[in-house]
Order: structure tokens, then sequence, then C-alpha cells
């Protein structure tokens, strides 16, 4: 599939990670020192995307920036021989083309991708939400977009949860089983109630859709939560007779859009950098003492307290 443009929705409010994302877009948010956006940028590259269309708004003009040259601080670091401390990001500058789009009211997801609407004509979209990094031998988009070129049609990403996680995510409902990882769609459904949920499938932050999106986004009215949404949009194309297959994306998700996330992978990605490795194993195993004396302290306070009420 060569006709494919990436589409990152990056205007949401973040409130998540208030009072940091009062100034500090969430999308740039370092896991350890690149931006979370600077590694949805690289898997889209390494999945053949040349072209990214980033939604944003008010407080994200940083974004910008940072996939921009800033020549005073190159002049500086050439002087130094320091060059090397941008190289990662220069290198996506000079390969990836952005157009920014500003969604004027944060209406919720599916409008943004809606605000989009101008910047494609035939192209498939590649959507990816930032919040989302997924690590693994191939990369997630890149898996998309050959299960989309294969069977001609809409993919999203799924990935198992369990059953009592299924009510924060949308969960699709099977219409038949084609491989261990390969399913179509019959129905999808937002944030079901535990007990209503068709299968604990739920939709991760990728997605390669046709722009008929766009027609299905179209005159939606606001869905869980009082937003208009996406998952209530691809439900219109299935309406509309398209088929939407889901794809199990082989690697691993790391939610960086709640600090609890963002934290975990953090300290993932520093036990997989040979920078930081033993540092931070060594550190991991001092505090690993401290729990365990904490939590001996904690089971020895507690049991006086039980000797006492006895
Ligand atoms: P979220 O539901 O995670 O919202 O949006 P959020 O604003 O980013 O974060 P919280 O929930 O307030 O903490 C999912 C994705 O959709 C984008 C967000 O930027 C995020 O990438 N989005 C959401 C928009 O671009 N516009 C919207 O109106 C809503």
């Amino acid at each position: 599939m060569n006709n494919v443009k990436a589409i990152i929705p990056a205007a949401g409010f973040g409130t998540r990670f208030l009072p940091s994302t009062k100034t500090i877009p969430k999308e740039l948010l370092p896991i350890i020192d690149k931006p979370s956006i600077h590694y949805i940028i690289e898997e889209g590259i390494n999945s053949g995307i040349k072209d990214f269309v980033i939604i944003t708004s008010k407080n994200k003009k940083n974004i910008e920036d940072y996939f921009d040259f800033y020549p005073e601080l190159e002049d500086m670091l050439k002087t130094h021989k320091k060059e090397h401390l941008l190289s990662n990001i220069s290198k996506i500058i000079k390969t990836a083309n952005f157009l920014y789009i500003r969604q004027k009211e944060q209406l919720g997801l599916g409008h943004a991708i809606w605000t989009a609407r101008k910047a494609f004509s035939k192209e498939h979209l590649a959507i990816f939400l930032p919040d989302d990094i997924i690590t693994g031998t191939i990369p997630g988009m890149a898996q998309l977009i050959k299960v989309a070129s294969q069977e001609k049609c809409n993919v999203i990403a799924v990935q198992e949860v369990s059953k009592e996680e299924v009510n924060r995510y949308g969960v699709i409902a099977i219409r038949r089983q084609f491989s261990p990882n390969l399913f179509q769609v019959k129905e999808l459904i937002e944030k079901p109630p535990i007990n209503k949920a068709p299968s604990n499938l739920a939709i991760i932050g990728r997605y390669v859709l046709s722009p008929n999106i766009f027609d299905s986004l179209e005159n939606l009215k606001f869905g869980s939560g009082g937003e208009i949404q996406l998952t209530d949009g691809i439900q219109n194309l299935l309406l509309n007779g398209e088929k939407v297959f889901a794809y199990k994306i082989q690697g691993k998700r790391y939610d960086t859009g709640v600090p609890l996330g963002w934290l975990k992978t953090n300290i993932d990605f520093a036990l997989k950098d040979p920078r930081y490795s033993k540092e931070i194993m060594k550190y991991l195993c001092e505090l690993d003492k401290d729990i365990l004396l904490m939590q001996g302290q904690t089971e020895a306070l507690q049991k006086r307290k039980n000797i006492q009420t006895i």
C-alpha cells in the first residue's frame, strides 16, 4: 500500500498529566531524553511513511518547533563538536514532511480526525494515537499496513486485556477469526460495561482506514464521554458495507498517556538503554532491598497490632 499518510491527533487537553500539561504538550513529555511523539514518528518512518499530519490546538506550538531546524543551537553544537546530540531529530526533519492542522474545539478523537479531511484525497489514513508507544521487531504500523494491503480493507490494532479493564477501551465483536491474530470485525463498542463487552480484544492506538472515514464521521452525534468518537465512525464504515479487520499487533504497548504508564515506560526503556541499564538496575536492586525492609517492618508492625487486639 503506497498511498498512506499518517495522522496524529495531538489536540487533547491531557488532563491526566495536569498540572504539567497546562503548558507542556503531553506528546513532548520525554521517555528518557526523547519526547514520546518522537518515537511515534520513528515508527511511522520505519513503516515507510513520509507524510505526517499532526492535529494540534492552543499550547501545542512546541511540537512544530521540535520537528524543525534550530540554526543557532545547531551552530553552537557544531562549534563544540556536539552535533551528535541532535542527530536523531535531524534525521527525522530531513526525511519526513509535516503538516499541522488546528482543531478549534476539543470535541473528541473522531472530530480531531475529521478536522484533517482536506489534507487527504485518496490516501489511506495511518492513524497513530501518540500515547501508545509500540516496540518490537516489526514496527506496529508496518504490521497493519501489510494486513490492509493483503486484505484490501480497514485494519485496527487490538490487544487482549483483562476482563476488568474492558470498560476503559473500545472493544470489538468478532464476525470471523482467520488466524490466531487476525479477525473480521462485526461491531465496535466504545467503553462497554464489563458484563456487556463482546470480547476482551481492546482497540489500541493504531489504525489504517480508508478515506471514507471522513464521510462516516460527518454528522456523527456525541457518543461515549460526550465526545465525537472515532469508534462510532468506524462502526458507520461497517454499516456502509466496508470490511474492517482487527489485528493483534505483535510487540509491547506502552501507555505513556497516564503518569503511572509513563513512569513504567521510562524504567523499561532505561533498562534497555546501554547508557543507563547498569546504573538503573543497580538502583532498582537497592530499592528492592529498601522495599523488602519496609515490607518487613510493616509486617512486624501489623503482627504487633494483631497481638495488641487479641
Ligand atoms: P485522550 O482521550 O487520551 O485525551 O485522547 P487527552 O486530552 O489526550 O488526555 P486526557 O484524557 O485528558 O488525559 C486520545 C487522543 O486523541 C487526541 C488526544 O490528543 C490523544 O492523542 N484528541 C482527543 C484530540 O486530538 N482532540 C480531541 O478533541 C480529543
